[in-house]
């Protein structure tokens, strides 16, 4: 087989043979296969597309480029939760551990941010103490044991896509409905659960800006998950403004810790919610998604979800005292107040330029190798729909670095629109695929 060969007939609008894109995925892996050759194959995609047997033998290649985890020493219907990405998406530190008290193991693998996305990774590390890396034996025991372990994900996992990820990163090529499916779902496919619930994220701070090409990502990898054998169910929610009032590791922890407590902001806990009843549901506790709904908020209610966020924290060695005392967490030298200039309704809040602001201020990484701060980040004080006047104040951006945390205010300024009129109220969660 010939590389060139399989770029000119994608590129002329072909369909790709299994063995073609096998042969593409191993060798590129591999190392035999240059980033110029596998950039001009992945543009061709880009633009070409692929069609659903295209994209299931490319996911189908690059889960098997590497280690596929055997859970079955793990007793129950593992149940993974993934999310497209977006900023202020704290949402597995509240539905892993409410699906953990109503009986449903969580044995999940997470990845690092890159860009204005958070990484759960990296959220995680900001708890005192907290290891993120564990040896497979000791995974599996405290899954078994407290219901609950999230590592980062091995560099053994979908290893394909690892390489390719970065180079679509730096080469225009990450917004495509096949490619971000083949990515999301060959991990997801690897790491070894029983069933999947996605968040697929739609709007301004999402890869999907449109409902139509989020219910198009979100039906393909449903019928993707489920061709694997897999039970799988997508949900697709709003990402046009942050979700919650924190951006940033440590404050995003905190703002989970509170919604565990009853606290939280609505957005937060009735998406948490929504997920968390789904996840229940398709992991076999309850008899659907309405009853799944109703034994998560019983989990908050009785402080049994709390208790499994403790458990989940002390297991990995991170300090459990921070659940009542965030200040020990490590702290913040700086902050920034940001004020409105003018009178009237938040109009927008745009979730992207917020991400941005948040990683300027030190909370994200530009290329892999930056190192985080985890106290940085920003907390909102207004969100769509808030009345504010002349001088209040829109939101703080914390940091240990005076001139990124004022980087990080002068971005964030541009990421709210004030008008005169409120804004008509949008649906947080806006289809359910797969159910
Ligand atoms: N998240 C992934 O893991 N891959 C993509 O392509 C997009 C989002």
């Amino acid at each position: 087989m010939n590389m060139n060969d399989l770029i000119v007939k994608k590129r002329d609008n072909g369909i790709l043979s299994k063995e073609e894109i096998r042969y593409f995925v191993e060798h590129y892996t591999g190392g035999s296969i240059p980033d110029y050759q596998a950039s001009a194959l992945l543009m061709a995609i880009y633009f070409q597309g692929m069609n659903e047997e295209e994209t299931y033998e490319l996911t189908s290649a690059m889960r098997d480029s590497g280690d596929i985890a055997d859970l079955s020493s793990i007793k129950g219907t593992k149940v993974d939760k993934h999310s497209t990405g977006g900023v202020g998406d704290k949402t597995t530190f509240i539905v892993g551990p409410i699906a953990a008290a109503c009986g449903v193991p969580i044995a999940k693998m997470s990845g690092r941010g890159l860009g204005f996305t958070g990484g759960t990774v990296d959220k995680m590390e900001s708890i005192p103490g907290f290891r993120t890396t564990l040896e497979e034996k000791e995974f599996m025991e405290l899954v078994n044991k407290n219901g609950i372990s999230v590592i980062g994900q091995t560099g053994s996992i979908a290893p394909a896509d690892k390489k390719i990820y970065a180079l679509r990163d730096v080469t225009g090529t990450v917004e495509n409905l096949s490619l971000i499916t083949s990515s999301i779902m060959s991990k997801k496919l690897a790491s070894g659960s029983d069933a999947i619930v996605l968040d697929v994220k739609c709007g301004d701070g999402a890869f999907m800006e449109t409902l139509e090409e989020a219910e198009k990502l979100g039906r393909l990898m449903v019928e993707i998950g489920n061709a694997d054998g897999k039970k799988t169910v997508a949900v697709i929610t709003d990402m046009e403004q942050p979700l919650g009032r924190a951006v940033g590791n440590s404050l995003e922890v905190i703002e989970a810790i509170d919604t565990l407590k009853g606290k939280g902001p609505e957005d937060i806990t009735k998406l948490s919610l929504t997920l968390a009843g789904m996840m229940i549901f398709i992991g076999g506790k309850a008899e659907d998604p309405e009853q799944g709904r109703k034994l998560a908020e019983e989990s908050l209610r009785s402080g049994a979800a709390l208790e499994k966020m403790r458990l989940f924290i002390k297991g990995q060695g991170g300090d459990p005292a921070i659940i009542e005392d965030y200040s020990l967490f490590l702290p913040s030298t700086y902050s920034v107040e940001v004020k409105s200039s003018t009178s009237g309704f938040v109009q927008k809040l745009l979730a992207k330029q917020v991400g941005l602001a948040s990683q300027h201020a030190g909370a994200g990484r530009a290329t892999k190798e930056d190192a985080i701060d985890m106290a940085a980040g920003i907390y909102l004080s207004k969100k769509t729909g808030a009345p504010v006047q002349e001088g209040e104040v829109l939101a703080t951006v914390y940091g240990n670095n005076k001139e990124k945390v004022q980087a990080g205010a002068r971005q964030l300024l541009a990421a709210y629109e004030i008008g005169q009129k409120a804004p008509e109220k949008k649906s947080l969660v806006k289809k359910v695929i797969g159910i």
